[in-house]
C-alpha cells in the first residue's frame, strides 16, 4: 500500500521532468548539455560575469590561458584560449596563428559580430593558403610582416637602431683582409640550416662558390665547423660568440627562404649588425628598410651570378669601394627616415624569445574594440596584408616549376578557391572528405 502510493507520486513527477527536459532540448544551449558541462567543470560559455570584450585565441598562443589585459587609455579586455568561451556574448575577436590555419578546425558557424584576426610573422611557405585572397579575406585584422598590415611586424628581427650603428662586432676592412690573407678565412660566409628553400639559395651558393670562396658554417653545404658550443643552433641565433665570428667576414650570403615583399629576417639584419655586407635576395623592396641606400648588394642588380661574383672580387680588392657599403658603421649614420620612424613608432620590442609583439597585438585589438569602432574598419583583409606571389629562384630570378615549393604555392591557390566556395555552402564547418574530394576534382580539371 505504502509502496504504490509512493509510486503514484513519482511517476507523474518523472513524466513531468522528462517532458520539461524534452521541451528544453537544444544541442548546445539546452539543459542537458549544461548538465554535461557542469559535470566536466566547463562552464566557460556561461560565465556571464566577464564584463569586458573577450579576445579568444583559437590557437593557444598566449602564454596565459586566461587573464584580464590592461592596455592604454585604461582599456581592459579578457584574453583567453578557452574555446568554450566562443559562445559568450562578449567574445568579439577570434585570433588565429597563421601557421596553424586548419580548414577543418574553424570557429563556425561564425557569429555576425565575430571579427577574425590573423597573426603571421613566419615564412609564407608555412601556409600557402594565406597567400591567396580567398582565404585572407575571411579575416578582419592582421599582424603580418607586410608594411600594409594593420599591425606591421616588418622589423620583427631588429631590436634597435643602435644595433645597426654599434661597433661591438665591427672589424675594419684592413683587419678583415689580413685575416683573409692568413689563409684561414674566406671573404664570404653562408650560415643556414634550412637546406631546401623556395628561393633555392643552396643552388645559388653552390654556383657563387665557383667564382669566390665561401665558408659555409651551417648544416647546408657545410665546409667549415663552428665551435662546438655553437653547433646546431646557428639559425636565428644572435649570441655574442657567433656574432664575433661573423663580424670577421667581408660578405654574407643573405637570402631569405622565401622572397616576398617585406618578409625580412635575421638573414638581413645579422650582417648589418656585425658590419658585414649582405649579398641579398628576398623582399624586392628591401631598399626601403636598409639603413642607407648602399647597405647591401642586391642579387637582382646583376644579370648573372658570374657578374655578381666578379663584383665581389673587385670589392674584395678595393677597400674604399668596399667601405662605401658600411657607412652605418664607419660614420655611425642612418639616413633612411622611413626606417627610423618605423622603429621609433612601434609599440613593441623583441627579447630573446622574440615574441613580445603577441601581447602588443592583443592590446591593439583591445583598444580598437573599446574605441570608436568606425575608426577601425574591421573590413575583410585586402591581398596586400600577406599575399605572396609564387617563389622566384635566387639563381635565375624566375619562377621554377620544377621546385616543390612552387608547385605547393599553386596547390595552395586551388585549396583557397575550394575553401571559399565550400565555406558558403557549409557555414557550420566544411566536412573534410568533401573538401578533399573538391580539391582532387579541381586539380584534375587543371
Ligand atoms: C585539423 O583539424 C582537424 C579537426 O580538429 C584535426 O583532426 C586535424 O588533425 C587537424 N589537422 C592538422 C594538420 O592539425
Ligand atoms: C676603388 O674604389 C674607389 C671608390 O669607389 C674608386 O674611386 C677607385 O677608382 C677604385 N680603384 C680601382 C683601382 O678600381
Ligand atoms: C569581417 O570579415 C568577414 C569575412 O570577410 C565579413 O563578412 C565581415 O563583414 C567583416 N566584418 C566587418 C565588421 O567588416
Amino acid at each position: 500500500m505504502q509502496f504504490s502510493s509512493t509510486l503514484w507520486f513519482f511517476i507523474p513527477c518523472g513524466l513531468a521532468l522528462l517532458t520539461w527536459l524534452f521541451m528544453n532540448w537544444d544541442e548546445k544551449e539546452g539543459i542537458i548539455p549544461i548538465f554535461i558541462k557542469y559535470w566536466q567543470g566547463d562552464l566557460g560559455e556561461l560565465r556571464e560575469e566577464i564584463g569586458e570584450p573577450i579576445i579568444l585565441w583559437w590557437h593557444p598562443y598566449s602564454s596565459v590561458p586566461e587573464e584580464y589585459l590592461e592596455c592604454s587609455h585604461s582599456t581592459r579586455c579578457f584574453v583567453t584560449n578557452n574555446r568554450a568561451l566562443l559562445k559568450n556574448v562578449n567574445t568579439k575577436v577570434v585570433v588565429f596563428y597563421g601557421s596553424h590555419w586548419n580548414v577543418s578546425d574553424l570557429p563556425l558557424p561564425r557569429e555576425q559580430d565575430h571579427r577574425w584576426a590573423l597573426i603571421h610573422e613566419e615564412s609564407p611557405k608555412n601556409v600557402f593558403m594565406l597567400s591567396h585572397i580567398q582565404v585572407l579575406s575571411v579575416f578582419n585584422a592582421s599582424a603580418t610582416f607586410s608594411r600594409h598590415s594593420d599591425f606591421p611586424l616588418t622589423l620583427q628581427s631588429l631590436s634597435s637602431l643602435q644595433d645597426l650603428i654599434g661597433r661591438d662586432y665591427y672589424v675594419e676592412v684592413k683587419e678583415k683582409s689580413s685575416l683573409l690573407n692568413g689563409g684561414d678565412l674566406s671573404p664570404v660566409v653562408f650560415l643556414s640550416s634550412d637546406c631546401d628553400t623556395p628561393s633555392e639559395r643552396e643552388a645559388f651558393v653552390s654556383e657563387l662558390q665557383s667564382f669566390i670562396p665561401i665558408d659555409s658554417l651551417g648544416s647546408c653545404l657545410n665546409n667549415k665547423k663552428l665551435p662546438p658550443s655553437l653547433e646546431g643552433m646557428e639559425s636565428g641565433v644572435m649570441s655574442p660568440e657567433l656574432l664575433t665570428i661573423l663580424g670577421r667576414y667581408k660578405f654574407h650570403v643573405s637570402i631569405e627562404n622565401y622572397p616576398c615583399e617585406d618578409y625580412l629576417t635575421e638573414k638581413l639584419w645579422r650582417p648589418l649588425i656585425v658590419g658585414s655586407v649582405p649579398i641579398y635576395f628576398g623582399s624586392p623592396s628591401v631598399r626601403d628598410w636598409l639603413p642607407n641606400k648602399m647597405s647591401a648588394i642586391l642579387r637582382e642588380d646583376f644579370s648573372s651570378i658570374q657578374e655578381l661574383g666578379n663584383y665581389l672580387k673587385y670589392l674584395n680588392e678595393n677597400h674604399s669601394a668596399y667601405e662605401e657599403y658600411l657607412s652605418h658603421k664607419i660614420e655611425g649614420r642612418i639616413s633612411n627616415s622611413g626606417l627610423i620612424q618605423a622603429m621609433e613608432g612601434r609599440t613593441w620590442n623583441i627579447d630573446e624569445t622574440g615574441s613580445l609583439f603577441f601581447g602588443a597585438f592583443e592590446c591593439f585589438l583591445c583598444e580598437h574594440l573599446h574605441g570608436d569602432l568606425e575608426k577601425f574598419a574591421w573590413r575583410p583583409l585586402p591581398a596586400s596584408h600577406l599575399a605572396c606571389p609564387p617563389p622566384h629562384s635566387s639563381v635565375t630570378l624566375q619562377e621554377n616549376l620544377e621546385n616543390f615549393w612552387t608547385r605547393a604555392w599553386h596547390h595552395g591557390a586551388v585549396e583557397a578557391r575550394v575553401f571559399q566556395q565550400l565555406l558558403s555552402q557549409y557555414p557550420h564547418g566544411i566536412p573534410s572528405q568533401i573538401y578533399q574530394d573538391h580539391i582532387l576534382e579541381a586539380l584534375n580539371k587543371n
